[in-house]
């Protein structure tokens, strides 16, 4: 109910527009360097903190949609048909109602994602932003970017940041309708910024970062000091993104990860995303820094690491991290 009617406040009339035949959008993943884990209303996906993340340029997801004669939707997800039932199919299809009130169009969802599923790679960021998106085109919204993060937000909380390019701030906000809650872009453009993303496990993950927050959020001794751990962190990452200090950036996102995943771990039962690879990799990377080439790792709701590197380092990275595939953000 509160998200439909936060959908009504920001759409208002726009929600009876009649689609188009088709809509189609694309949106980078994110990954973050100050994390969002903990929420204060969890129907909104409204954060108990601010978030700041790096989107990762043409590493996304594409959302194409298309009115079809038929009872039924149809969801295709990188070329394979889905079952109406899965779960995936359901909260797709919970987000995409919220759009069409009166049920009056049916529509077969087309999603292509170059980046691994569910694997801790933000991947549900871009596919909902691009959902909004495509959605945005088919309904002929003429939204501005600002709603779109609204909206996405309702799909997944940091989706809220894919609809942006380059460094993201997600304002928790303090409404409980949640029409502050809504992601901004820094200005800084910084081209040598480097991500290296080190797939060490592509399988699904066992615990949704949705569950893993609430189950964090009610049983972490170590959750209460979070928002003031943010709060310093956030100060220091823009702070560092301003004057381009690689150095403060990439310790402080790494403490931030280490951080977050701390929480986690003191959670009753523990929740523990990292496998052996996972902390063999972080060695390398401490080892990498002590030995002259300035690396830093962040993780998020699963094993597989994000290296933070600047463009000159390139040569020493693919060596070290020979299965490493490179990101250029801003290139
Ligand atoms: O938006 P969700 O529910 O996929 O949660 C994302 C949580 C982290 O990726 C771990 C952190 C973040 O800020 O992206």
């Amino acid at each position: 109910v509160k998200k439909s009617d936060a959908v009504r406040q920001i759409l208002g009339t726009r929600l009876d527009n009649t689609p188009r035949a088709t809509g189609s959008a694309y949106a980078p993943a994110n990954i973050a360097l100050c994390k969002y884990w903990g929420k204060r209303d969890a129907e909104l996906n409204l954060p108990q903190t601010s978030s700041l993340s790096i989107s990762l340029g043409k590493r996304g997801a594409t959302t194409e949609l298309k009115i079809i004669e038929a009872p039924t939707d149809q969801i295709i997800l990188n070329g394979k048909l889905l079952e109406a039932s899965s779960g995936f199919s359901q909260r797709l299809l919970q987000f995409i109602n919220l759009f069409r009130p009166r049920q009056n169009f049916c529509v077969a969802i087309n999603i292509n994602s170059n980046i691994p599923i569910a694997a801790g790679l933000a991947s549900s960021a871009a596919g909902f932003a691009s959902i909004t998106k495509a959605l945005a085109d088919l309904l002929d919204w003429k939204i501005h970017t600002s709603e779109l993060s609204l909206l996405a937000r309702l799909g997944s909380g940091s989706a809220a940041r894919s609809v942006w390019d380059g460094f993201v701030e997600w304002h928790a906000g303090s409404r409980s309708d949640g029409m502050d809650s809504v992601a901004e872009p820094l200005l800084t453009i910084w081209p040598e910024f480097c991500l290296g993303l080190v797939i060490l496990d592509e399988t699904e993950k066992k615990i949704s970062s949705r569950d893993a927050m609430q189950h964090t959020v009610a049983t972490s001794p170590l959750y209460s000091d979070w928002p003031r751990q943010v709060a310093l962190d956030l100060a220091l990452i823009k702070d560092a993104i301003t004057t381009k200090n690689f150095t403060l950036l990439g310790l402080t996102a790494e403490a931030n990860a280490s951080a977050m995943h701390a929480t986690m771990q003191h959670a009753v039962p523990p929740i523990n995303y990292s496998t052996a690879s996972t902390t063999d990799t972080m060695k390398k990377v401490w080892n990498a820094r002590a030995a002259g080439v300035e690396v830093y790792f962040t993780q998020d709701a699963g094993p597989n690491l994000k290296l933070l590197f600047l463009a000159g380092n390139t040569e020493n990275i693919t060596q070290l991290f020979p299965a490493c595939e490179i990101i250029q953000p801003f290139c």
